[in-house]
């Protein structure tokens, strides 16, 4: 079956082509740079770059796919969370595809797309295991359930649970900021561009990890964290970064203009450390609690370096997608939508895009336009 998937749940215009192999086909990705002089993304601009894109993104997805329209047999899209404007161009884009040939169509959710994108097989390594033995295995796998699932983007970081290919159980979330957003909001304290976390991982090469403290680092929390027992710290699977991003800027203030301009490598280096201290230290964390020794991720902070390089040296299995899987694609939600109840010609007309996580149960019809259904696995917690 040749599924073409669309993405545009925020700034990046998406689409892909999966072939009936399971094989990536295409994956087309056509990031909006007009945001970066407004140092973040602006809803309604965002609305219509993808309007502008959303046709020629898909003729190219198709055409490098080397299928014609005639050829797909599910179209898929990213139904929710993000911009609701923004989603509503690739979702009605994509229904109006499938409805033109009568085609099914699978509203995928975005963060199950993250964690879809390990289902992939890839041309190029994306499996890393320590110590490297027996348990390594080759480009082009996939990952399959049951596994633990660190998902960290610019508006979610989750640890989840992933025990078939549809649907998962959060064991850790973030209580305040995002991981990304982490990042972002620290770039533009040193000075980087929108969104930074990528510029901050450039900048920290040339920098001292050690060179300052900031709450959920190593050294940190090796003296207990800062008013909070050690022992609490240790149990909690859940995330916290608001105050890091706070630390930074009164360190900031701390120096003159002249030292901190001398320091910025340092200062990104040290904040990057703590947020990957942060998130290799809770997935460690829930590995031992549950006793699962598989571990992937998803999500544009799994795109750092040197969180790939810890994680590639955790004792578990861990399978890392290649980077332009982890963030924003549409591959991922071609593959998601292999796992997805897709909804007959026509029923899908009336879908409904929907912007925060809150998203239908696996085992019930998708949401429509209408009240929300409550996030299944929010009513656990
Ligand atoms: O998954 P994603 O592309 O979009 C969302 O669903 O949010 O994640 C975007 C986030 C941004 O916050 C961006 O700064 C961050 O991922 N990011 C990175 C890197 N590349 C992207 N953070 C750290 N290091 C990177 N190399
Ligand atoms: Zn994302």
């Amino acid at each position: 079956m040749n599924i073409l998937a669309l993405e545009s749940s925020c700034d990046d215009t998406c689409a892909a082509v999966l072939g009936a192999d399971g094989q990536l086909r295409s994956n087309v990705i056509s990031s909006q740079e007009v945001h970066d002089r407004f140092g973040g993304v602006v809803p309604e601009i965002a609305s219509r770059q993808h309007l502008e894109l959303a046709n020629l993104i898909v003729a190219r997805a198709l055409s490098e796919a080397e299928v014609t329209l005639e050829q797909i047999d599910l179209v898929a899209a990213t139904q929710g969370p993000g911009l609701v404007g923004a989603l509503l161009v690739g979702l009605s884009t994509a229904k109006a595809l499938a409805a033109g040939r009568e085609l099914p169509f699978a509203p995928v959710d975005h963060l199950q797309g993250h964690v879809a994108a390990n289902f992939l097989r890839t041309a190029e390594p994306s499996v890393q295991s320590s110590p490297p033995g027996p348990r390594d295995r080759g480009a082009r796998q996939a990952f399959e359930p049951p596994f633990l699932c660190l998902i960290a983007s610019g508006g979610h970081t989750l640890l989840v649970h992933v025990r078939e290919h549809e649907g998962y159980e959060v064991v850790g979330r973030t209580l305040d900021d995002a991981a990304g957003e982490a990042f972002d909001k620290g770039a533009r304290m040193l000075g980087l561009g929108y969104p930074g976390g990528a510029a901050l991982e450039r900048l920290a090469t040339a920098g001292d990890p050690e060179a300052f403290s900031f709450p959920g680092s190593r050294s940190e929390r090796s003296r207990g964290g800062r008013g909070r027992s050690r022992e609490a710290f240790a149990r909690s699977l859940d995330f916290s970064f608001a105050g890091l991003k706070t630390a930074l800027l009164y360190r900031l203030r701390e120096l003159s203009e002249d030292e901190a301009r001398a320091r910025r490598a340092d200062l990104a280096a040290s904040y990057q450390a703590a947020i990957v201290d942060s998130l290799i230290a809770r997935a460690e964390h829930a590995l031992q609690r549950t006793g699962i020794a598989r571990l992937a991720v998803g999500g544009g902070v799994a795109a750092n370096g040197e969180l790939r390089r810890r994680l590639g040296a955790l004792d578990a299995e861990v399978h890392v997608p290649p980077a332009v899987l982890c963030t924003d694609n549409a591959a991922m939600i071609a593959s998601a939508a292999r796992f997805t109840r897709s909804l007959p010609y026509p029923e899908y007309l009336a879908l409904d895009a929907y912007a925060t996580g809150e998203r239908p149960r696996a085992s019930q019809p998708p949401a429509v336009a209408g009240p929300k259904a409550k996030h299944p696995l929010e009513s656990r917690r």
